[in-house]
């Protein structure tokens, strides 16, 4: 039977959320975005793990956990501009991976226009803060409806 748990996991300085450059981020907390986050997903049949780590290797261990899970909600931060171990670690895994901003990236520096976990990810969703969230999570429990369906 598919898992109906999905994994909300976020990379380094996004418990910040709330003090963190407003102007970009917006004024909500971490907490907000989980507590959003956990209502979308019960009313589409999902319970939900949301967790926060500004060490990689969490979020590398996070991802191995979540392996047979419904899918993973990811927003990598910074990571997702440098890291092989996560682009890894997403290749190790059987759950789909939407990679989430809240920021439009690609309206900011250049740096942050490369992602190392876009080409392993099941798709990205970026630039509308908060709802970004609810929008990966959307997504996947339109994989999982599609997945039902095939069987
Ligand atoms: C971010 C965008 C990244 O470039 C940045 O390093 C973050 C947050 C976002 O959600 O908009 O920390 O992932």
């Amino acid at each position: 039977m598919a898992s109906s748990t999905i994994h909300i996991l976020n990379g380094p300085n996004l418990n910040r959320l709330g003090l963190r450059e407003p102007g970009i981020y917006g004024g909500f907390t971490l907490a907000d975005i989980e507590a959003k986050a956990r209502e979308r997903a019960i009313e589409r049949g999902f319970k939900t793990v949301f967790r926060q780590s500004s060490r990689e290797s969490d979020l590398v261990d996070w991802l191995h956990e979540a392996a047979d899970s419904a899918g993973v909600v990811l927003n990598a931060a910074a990571y997702t501009h440098t890291s092989i171990a996560l682009h890894d670690a997403i290749r190790s895994i059987e759950a789909p991976v939407v990679e989430v901003h809240l920021s439009n990236v690609f309206a900011r520096e250049a740096f942050r226009h490369h992602s190392t976990i876009s080409p392993v990810a099941r798709g990205v969703i970026c630039g509308f803060g908060a709802e970004s969230y609810l929008l990966a999570i959307d997504a996947i429990a339109g994989l999982t409806a599609k997945n039902r369906k095939r069987v």
